[in-house]
């Protein structure tokens, strides 16, 4: 009794680890377990036919073993070879049988969902579509529809069939969005993947880059944003707005011969780098660090966000192709003026 006690406290600390890597997997807006589309849904229904089927599996053959340990243990004086099955004709039949009808009852759905959720639907009528670009390391949307381009917060219109189109501007990345779809990979080879996506249900849902793409691959993340039809309007009105520059002439001089030679605002700069667009009014600063307006644990005002990661992006995000702000000749002063003119540059949607 003392030795088994001895045996579970020194397991003890194993489980504490396991509960502290799991409680990790807590985040219920990054969970294929409650999904809020007909894509999600229709593969959570694929899990839950191969979880049932080999639940079935499990509890047939772990019942057979116990009772066959049990029947024909050796009994007290028992010495002779008990009778030999192997090469039992019935036997064999049965258990090749069984487990290639219980595949084909997972194939088959599986296989039909897997074409029905990538068929290319771009051209379909209704359709939003929205090109989708990784990047090392964020991601870009772009909406040829509506001529807009914006990074790292994709908004969609509910109760729409949103085409996507997935590409890479350099390596291997991965799309998912775990409470609206799967997995799907952007080429390198130039080849372009398709699928698609909808939800009923306004609200933010959380997505990776599910393809180690390098340094901060594990940073890359986005947000899909589902608003009502007539925000999603106002939405894309406000993107194609003329630019907004920083008020102080210099500053915004400054801005435009640097920062839009790669990014843009509105109207004006470059496509290389994340557009900048409306920064106030999303939910993180490069995708990781967290606004205030989510509520989120750890989560600060846009303006701090925005000043950590211009004082050193390399900090926040190692690997990323921004040149550092200082290095550009951008002052701590300047910096701090060039966040507090990005997180007041909001969109009215
Ligand atoms: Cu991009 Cu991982």
């Amino acid at each position: 009794m003392m030795k088994r006690w001895q045996a579970v406290k020194r397991l003890l600390p194993l489980l504490a680890v396991f509960s502290l890597l799991l409680s990790g997997c807590g985040r219920e807006d990054l969970s294929v377990l409650r999904p809020q589309g007909p894509v999600a849904e229709g593969q959570l229904d694929l899990i839950k036919l191969s979880i049932s089927i080999m639940l079935v599996v499990i509890i047939v053959v772990f019942a057979i073993a116990t009772y066959v340990l049990i029947k024909f243990r050796r009994k007290p004086g028992q010495n002779e070879v008990p009778e030999q099955v192997e090469g039992n004709f019935k036997l064999e039949i049965i258990w090749t049988a069984i487990p290639l009808l219980l595949v084909l009852v997972l194939a088959v759905p599986t296989i039909q969902k897997v074409f029905a959720y990538g068929e290319n639907n771009w051209n379909d009528e209704g359709v939003v579509q929205v090109r989708v670009i990784g990047h090392q390391f964020w991601w870009e949307f772009e909406y040829p529809q509506y001529e807009v381009k914006t990074a790292q917060e994709m908004l969609i219109p509910v109760d729409k069939e949103i085409a996507l189109e997935l590409k890479t501007a350099d390596v291997l990345h991965s799309f998912w969005v775990p409470s609206l779809a799967g997995k799907m990979d952007t080429n390198t080879d130039g080849s372009v993947n398709n699928m698609s996506i909808s939800t009923p249900n306004e609200g933010t849902y959380i997505g990776k880059c599910a393809e180690l793409c390098g340094a901060s691959h594990g940073f890359m993340e986005f947000r899909v944003k589902a608003v009502d039809q007539e925000s999603f309007d106002q939405w894309v009105e406000a993107m194609k707005a003329p630019a907004v520059l920083p008020e102080d002439t210099q500053l915004a001089e400054k801005f435009k011969n640097n920062c839009l030679t790669c990014h843009a605002v509105g109207d004006q700069g470059g496509f290389s780098g994340p557009n900048l667009t409306g920064m106030g009014s999303r939910e993180t600063v490069a995708g990781i660090l967290l606004n205030d307006t989510t509520g989120e644990e750890g989560s600060k005002p846009a303006k701090d966000n925005l000043v950590e990661w211009l004082s050193d992006p390399e900090g926040v995000k190692p690997g990323n192709l921004m040149p550092h702000p200082k290095e550009l000749g951008f002052s701590d002063e300047e910096i701090e003026q060039i966040a507090e003119y990005l997180a007041n540059y909001k969109l009215e949607y």
